[in-house]
């Protein structure tokens, strides 16, 4: 019978966090401290019972929300409302901040109807990554980075932070008003914002001849582009895949491919991303964040490499 190495798959937390804490996990929900307040969210993927009981995370918790359809992914960002009930004092927004190589970088957090509320913590994992790739490409300003996707800006933020020229793609200019406040809250500038269909905006680069150092990708299983351009995952991954073999700097550079709907294995990722890059020496695995009960909620999957 023939085995993997062990080592191949990894499973990696998010090193760092002192404002973020998962506490416990279960029942399709999940109990998090962000800052001073503590949320109860839906989790799908939550399948088992939880370790504290219900009246404990009533207790802990400031503010609840409840989906109408909680089987659904954790990062769903434009479907599926649902409703926030204050349990005791909540703001509708407050920060929270991470460290990041001695650099502060500062996140708006505020309770959205989508139950997200503006930052996903296993992310701090490539945000390192990354922070390491730009550093080991010597002078900071020869990354250019290329985050599609890219939400608030947490990577967005975190590269700039490190010295990278970041162009950040997102389809909702209301999200990247919010990823703009995070910029001027971690006292950076000069990020490219762009309000864009991220394929749309991956292929006429490629048209264009741009080359980036880093690509960082983390798409939705659905979402649109701001005139309604439908994105489905796996009709069209293969496409944006074939661009950005296109504009990904052959001498040096990265790529992240991140993803978190239910029914993805790190495996499929990798047999996607080789493909178009046959020579990557990849890493694959999964995130998980480690619950203070003690057990430890998978995030999604990730397949990267550098080079
Ligand atoms: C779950 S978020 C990604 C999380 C983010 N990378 C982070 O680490 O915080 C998915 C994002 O994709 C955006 N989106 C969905 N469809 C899109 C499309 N066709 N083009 C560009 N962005 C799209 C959404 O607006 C949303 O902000």
């Amino acid at each position: 019978m023939e085995k993997l190495k062990a080592n191949h798959l990894l499973l990696e937390s998010p090193p760092g966090w002192a404002d973020y804490e998962l506490l416990d996990c279960g029942d399709f929900e999940k109990l998090e401290r962000f800052g001073n307040y503590i949320l109860i969210r839906p989790e799908p993927q939550a399948i088992w019972p939880k370790m504290l009981d219900d009246a404990e995370w009533m207790k802990l918790a400031n503010g609840r929300f409840v989906r109408d359809n909680s089987k659904k992914s954790h990062r769903n960002t434009d479907n599926d409302q649902g409703g926030w009930t204050k349990l005791k004092a909540l703001p509708e927004s407050w920060k929270i901040s991470y460290n990041l190589a001695g650099k502060n970088l500062v996140f708006k957090l505020a309770l959205t109807s989508f139950g997200h509320i503006g930052i996903f913590p296993e992310q701090a994992n490539n945000w390192n990554y990354v922070r390491d790739r730009i550093h080991e490409m010597g002078k900071a300003n020869e990354c250019k980075l290329l985050n599609l996707f890219a939400y608030t800006g947490g990577l967005s933020v975190a590269a700039r932070s490190q010295g990278a020229e970041v162009s950040h793609v997102d389809s909702v200019k209301s999200i990247i008003t919010w990823a703009n406040e995070n910029q001027q809250l971690s006292g950076l500038d000069g990020i490219r914002w762009v309000i864009e269909d991220a394929i749309k905006f991956a292929r006429r680069e490629a048209t264009r001849g741009n080359k980036y150092q880093g690509i960082v990708l983390d798409p939705p299983a659905y979402g649109r582009g701001p005139k309604g351009e439908k994105w489905i995952l796996e009709d069209l991954l293969p496409e944006l895949m074939s661009y950005c073999k296109e504009i990904l700097d052959p001498h040096k550079g990265f790529f992240i491919l991140n993803l978190y709907s239910m029914g993805w294995s790190a495996l499929m990722a990798e047999n996607m991303v080789k493909s178009y890059f046959p020579k990557a020496k990849t890493e694959l695995g999964e995130f998980y964040l480690p619950a203070k009960s003690g057990l430890r909620l998978p995030m999604g999957i990730f397949l990267r490499f550098h080079y």
